[in-house]
């Protein structure tokens, strides 16, 4: 999983411009579906199996970046975030554009160095001198740009929110043998924004059942809020977060597989924040849906670290409960 999700990790796809990634996944599921296609709001739908029920699997592609919203006479350009930003370490990140032009995020004169600055105090700087040699637009996103690197185990890069849960999706595609179900692999669009590609997918698709796979945070840091999940003990299976309630017929499917195949998993409680998996209960006349999460420090840093294990346990979660009865 590691070469696929250094790819994934370093490859550029803020909210609404997935392309990049979507081509990268496209090439990296070649030949392991029965069908592929893209919708119209940019959703790679990738469809393995026949029979049993109608299952969608859901992965967003979209990272956090920023998107230029005024060019100066000097050259500098402002920005407005484009999902959850932080303004805390902004100063001298790098972003990349998506013709990899790279700029630096300075920082203007502060007369309180002990407050975070607001967003509008922060600009980005290509080089330029004038306005006039600025070839990008009003409109044009960045994100974070860091290599991926991994201290053993502990793999460490940008967008490992979702590119974690992407490489998981394709990594169970690939074990997947013989699916009980008919199975779509989806990975989304625009989460980060309002979880909008996973409504439209899963209203055409129309699941009898549906589990997404996104990163989730830990309570395992120095003075972290408390939480009770950790790097390393396994998947995380979703009860709660700030959006929805997990659907407990699933939730304990998926707790069940997971004990029967001796699959490290950890039940996770998340205050803030939510995944696709609340638009895709709602969709319709509502869909039973759970969450399996890879435990991540640091979410929307540039340094998301995530570990290997947990990574490869939500993989091994996903084939059995899709080589296996759902009975909920
Ligand atoms: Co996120
Ligand atoms: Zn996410």
């Amino acid at each position: 999983m590691k070469d696929t999700l250094r790819k994934l990790c370093e490859a550029y796809g803020p909210s609404g411009n997935e392309g990049q990634v979507r081509d990268l996944i496209r090439s990296e599921i070649e030949g392991l579906a029965d069908s592929v296609r893209v919708d119209a709001l940019g959703n790679l739908i990738a469809v393995k199996g026949s029979g049993g029920h109608r299952v969608m699997l859901a992965a967003h592609m979209d990272e956090i970046g920023v998107i230029i919203t005024h060019i100066d006479e000097n050259g500098f350009l402002r920005f407005a975030p484009v999902g959850g930003v932080w303004t805390l370490g902004l100063s001298g990140r790098r972003v990349a554009f998506a013709d990899g032009t790279i700029g630096a995020i300075g920082l203007e004169k502060l007369d309180d160095r002990d407050r975070v600055p607001a967003m509008a105090k922060f600009y980005i700087d290509i080089g330029a001198s004038k306005k006039d040699e600025v070839h990008l637009k009003v409109g044009d996103m960045a994100v974070m740009t860091r290599p991926f690197v991994t201290n053993g185990g502990r793999w460490i890069g940008k967008a490992m929110d979702n590119r974690a849960g992407c490489a998981v999706l394709i990594e169970t595609m690939r074990r997947l043998k013989a699916p009980k179900h008919e199975v779509a692999f989806v990975f989304t669009t625009q989460e980060e924004v309002g979880l909008r590609g996973a409504t439209t997918s899963a209203f055409g698709l129309d699941p009898e059942i549906a589990v997404a796979v996104d990163v989730t945070g830990t309570g395992d840091t120095p003075k972290a809020a408390p939480m009770a999940v950790s790097l390393g003990e396994g998947a995380a299976i979703k009860v709660r977060d700030g959006g929805m309630l997990a659907h407990l017929g699933v939730k304990d499917l998926l707790v069940q597989r997971a004990e029967e195949n001796g699959i490290a998993y950890q039940l996770e409680v998340l205050e803030g924040g939510t995944t696709d998996g609340r638009a895709i209960q709602t969709s319709r006349a509502g869909v039973p849906t759970g969450v399996v999460s890879v435990p991540t420090r640091y979410i929307h840093s540039p340094s998301e670290m995530i570990d290997e294990r947990d990574a490869e346990a939500c993989a091994s979660l996903l084939v059995v409960l899709l080589e296996n009865d759902i009975t909920l």
